[in-house]
């Protein structure tokens, strides 16, 4: 059966859209050696990304490679270095029938002491249409998941024979779930999102839950999506987010939350965000930010995983621009334990928040054109150190790009734009002091014993260490 919403969810374009992505893949896969730290984007042109930090200590990335047509695996010591590690190919779309043509959105799983990875797959070209997509296992039974031998598991089975995605499997209260979006014959959606307990990888165990079904402005803009969900339990919640609406600049996330202590199989135990929590932005330059996963950095952290376009106007149907690439930031969290994703923090290295140690509560932000010791937007608060003079850094407000925290000469500091000048340079450049675990003060450049200090809701360059030092998160 064919699906006729799926045919209109993706207009097929000529096979040829994947051939000029592989010619394109080639160009853009970054090499070289790891960065110290990270920087977005992670890796370029890998869409879907699913990162997660093993019990081996290894982070393990897969995602849709541009081809559609092979499942990929990265394996690295640090969130870092999977920007230049090896990738490997565990398993290739088949010549012909129903796993020959599109291979979307893999994730790797530990179930029951076996590797499982979830993946959505479609018919080749001719006959049955490319997008009747359905979700499908492959498993692993070695101990390692890069050199081991996998095979088809099957076909996951749900109530409909219909367009099925975007699957990934979290254990709740000791009980193991699958949560993955389909479209349900006799809704007018694109696909939902579904949630039933698992009696083995590709059964389920009950009924399946609709937890949520595209309804807001901003979840059916070019089609009505509710995909990509993924769940974070923190602080006594289950967060669920999701991705939204066409995949160009119009897909973003959403949010669903339950408490921990809930009955989730009940859709009225979630609440959905009434606004996107993820969205695109121009004043950093990523547009379409969405299917997400989560992971933690290497000090334990949260760090919110998606892909993101750094331009926003594309040719023809956004399922063929290859440049959708995987990027990472740090997820904080608001008074009331919800998480904060603020916006995507674009390109370049990571940015900082920076905490006055003398004012608890505070950090250094800009308001307007002006930095202050204050609260505000996340992003307001998001600082990211660039290359400054002689390798010292410089302050780059993340939603301020080519612009700099400067000396203003009389002790004040202003932002300037960076226009490669000596001048701007020589009032720009700061030496990290360290002075403990994410601890640090900040030394002008060339201008002996003057440091950034906080001194109030006043951000300033003054002698001496005193009100210099900052905690950076
Ligand atoms: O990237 C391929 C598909 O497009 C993914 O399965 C879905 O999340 C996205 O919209």
């Amino acid at each position: 059966m064919t699906d006729p919403l799926s045919l209109t969810r993706r207009t097929f374009l000529a096979a040829s859209g994947a051939a000029a992505a592989t010619a394109a893949t080639a160009q853009r896969v970054r090499h070289g050696v790891a960065p110290a730290a990270p920087a977005n984007p992670l890796v370029r042109q890998r869409a879907d990304t699913q990162i997660f930090r093993h019990t081996d200590g290894n982070y393990y990335m897969t995602a849709s490679v541009p081809e559609y047509d092979r499942l990929v695996l990265r394996r690295s010591r640090t969130l870092a270095g999977l920007a230049t590690a090896r990738e490997t190919v565990l398993w290739r779309h088949l010549s012909s029938g129903p796993l020959s043509g599109f291979i979307w959105a893999p994730e790797l799983h530990l179930i029951d002491g076996r590797w499982i990875m979830y993946f959505a797959a479609g018919p080749s070209g001719g006959g049955e249409d490319v997008f009747r997509i359905r979700t499908y296992a492959l498993v692993c039974d070695d101990a390692d998941p890069i050199t081991g031998r996998w095979s088809l598991l099957g076909q996951l089975t749900t109530p409909w024979d219909s367009f099925t995605l975007d699957s990934t499997s979290f254990v709740h209260r000791g009980v193991r779930y699958l949560l993955w979006a389909q479209r349900e014959p006799g809704i007018d959606t694109n696909s939902n999102l579904y949630l039933a307990p698992l009696k083995t990888p590709i059964t389920l165990a009950a009924k399946p839950a609709r937890l949520t079904v595209p309804t807001l402005d901003w979840e059916v803009r070019g089609y009505k999506v509710a995909e990509g969900p993924t769940v974070l339990p923190r602080n006594g919640q289950l967060f669920l987010s999701y991705s939204a609406s066409a995949t160009d600049d119009r897909y973003c996330l959403g949010l669903l939350t339950c408490a921990d202590d809930a009955d989730i199989m009940q859709p009225s135990n979630w609440t959905k965000s009434p606004k996107p929590v993820f969205v695109s932005s121009e004043a950093t330059s990523v547009y379409g930010p969405g299917h997400n996963s989560f992971t933690v950095d290497e000090h334990g952290r949260d760090v919110l995983v998606y892909h993101g376009r750094d331009y926003k106007a594309i040719k023809g149907d956004p399922l063929f621009d290859p440049n959708r690439d995987t990027r990472i930031q740090r997820i904080y969290y608001n008074a009331d334990g919800t998480p904060d994703f603020g916006i995507p923090v674009g390109n370049g290295p990571l940015p900082y928040r920076m905490a006055p140690t003398n004012r608890s509560g505070a950090f250094l932000r800009l308001r307007g054109d002006r930095f202050e010791i204050g609260t505000g937007s996340l992003a307001s608060t998001q600082i990211r150190q660039v290359a400054g003079k002689g390798g010292s850094i410089a302050f780059e407000p993340i939603e301020r790009r080519g612009e700099r925290l400067c000396h203003d000469g009389a002790g004040r500091v202003v932002l300037a734009r960076d226009d490669g000048s000596a001048g701007i340079a020589a009032r720009s450049s700061f030496v990290p002091v360290e002075q403990g675990r994410d601890r640090r003060a900040f030394r002008l450049v060339g201008a002996g014993g003057l440091y950034l200090q906080a001194a109030g809701d006043e951000v300033r360059i003054a002698r001496g260490l005193q009100d210099a030092s900052f905690m950076l998160s």
